[in-house]
């Protein structure tokens, strides 16, 4: 089946055969033998004894995400950070090295080195772009490689089947998270990754009005995180579950409205004598414009921005946009600007966020579904007061 079918197609098997899967509000279920006979056969996961382990709002989503995504299986998480931080303990501990690339969402880069190095786990950053970097720097110690793609918010791209190659060879697992994509624009997994991420809280969400994570995986793979997520207590709450069912069957039409009109806004911006750079990976002056067309089916919503003038310059522009609200986050129906610089990386120091390229006045644009002519028009006025002010 396609994609938008798994989208919209839910069925249940509730005795009054509802369209819509149920919401559970249940800590807890009734016991019987075949739960304590799965509790001490070790497969507690399977049986519903209590929510932390399984819901059935929960179990129907963590369902759909792995058809969507062509996993086996899923693990549903309270974030997205719980996503990725289950995934990292799950497979390094003391004396295990992680090979990751500092293009990353900066909660993950803050967890790697606020948490994983204090536990023994060193960390070899590399060119997440350059699949013979990753492949040098991969030693006996090395447990995990972990990219972004594409990622935030710099919007580069990895080469994915490369990446797996490498890590292939080596008998290593290769965990993408795919956030800024969604299931829509790119498949991870069909690409050749062993492991998907998602927060869950941006596009498959939607609508700003949650906080989610999603893991995708082989059944055991997903066995060792659910392990993982269900000791550290970050499972998801089945009432965000519901949501996300709900989201889920519109996916594909935002996907394709966001993708549309954030090409017409890059568009827009690189044309505008008071825009310095525009990173977007639909553009052919997107340095892997050409990766790009291959690893992805959809360019995304993500515009990420520079103009000529100082980050003064930048605030004043956002404040004086109307139709575009200034807030952090990304992947809802309404556009949102924010400057990654004291949002998304505010937790880094000033020197790892030019290690990354992150500068004061960059600006990244969430581009939502909104009529582009009314989003180009107010990107327009806010660009024309900077001009005139
Ligand atoms: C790429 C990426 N991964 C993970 C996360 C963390 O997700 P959450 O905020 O749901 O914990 C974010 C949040 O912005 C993100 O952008």
């Amino acid at each position: 089946m396609r994609r938008e079918t798994l989208c919209v197609m839910e069925k249940t098997d509730e005795p009054s055969r509802p369209v819509n899967t149920p919401a559970y509000f249940s800590s807890t279920y009734h016991l019987s033998d075949d739960s304590y006979k799965k509790i001490a056969d070790g497969e507690g996961r399977r049986s519903y004894v209590y929510s932390r382990w399984r819901n059935p709002t929960t179990a129907a989503l963590e369902h759909k995400m792995a058809r969507l995504e062509d996993g086996e299986n899923a693990v549903a998480t309270s974030s997205g950070m719980a996503a990725v931080a289950s995934l990292m303990l799950s497979f390094l501990g003391e004396g295990d090295e992680l090979v990751t690339s500092r293009d990353l969402y900066g909660g993950t880069f803050s967890f790697i080195e606020r948490e994983l190095r204090g536990l023994g786990i060193s960390i070899r950053y590399v060119d997440c772009t350059s699949p013979r970097e990753v492949a040098a720097a991969i030693s006996d110690d090395t447990a995990l490689l972990f990219f972004e793609s594409v990622t935030n918010p710099l919007l580069r791209i990895v080469d994915i089947p490369a990446l797996a190659a490498v890590a292939h060879e080596h008998e290593l697992p290769l965990a993408v998270d795919a956030t800024f994509a969604s299931p829509i624009n790119q498949q991870p997994l069909s690409l050749g990754a062993d492991i998907v991420v998602h927060s869950t809280s941006k596009y498959i969400g939607g609508h700003s009005d949650l906080i989610g994570g999603m893991v995708v995986a082989s059944r055991d793979i997903c066995d060792d995180i659910w392990g993982t997520m269900t000791r550290y207590g970050g499972c998801m709450d089945p009432h965000a579950a519901f949501l996300l069912l709900r989201s889920l069957k519109t996916l594909h039409l935002r996907m394709a409205a966001h993708n549309d009109n954030a090409l017409a806004v890059a568009r827009f911006l690189e044309g505008h004598e008071q825009v310095d750079r525009v990173w977007y990976p639909g553009l052919e002056s997107h340095p892997q414009h050409v990766l790009a067309g291959d690893m992805l089916e959809g360019s995304g919503g993500m515009v990420t921005f520079r103009l000529h003038g100082d980050d003064g310059d930048g605030l004043r522009f956002m404040r004086s946009l109307e139709v575009v609200s200034e807030a952090a986050s990304l992947g809802g129906v309404e556009t949102l600007v924010s400057m990654p610089y004291n949002t998304s990386h505010s937790y880094l120091s000033a020197e790892e966020r030019a290690a990354i390229g992150i500068m004061p006045g960059t600006i990244r644009l969430s581009v939502g579904v909104e009529h582009v002519d009314d989003l180009v028009n107010d990107l327009d006025r806010a660009l024309e007061g900077i001009q005139s002010g």
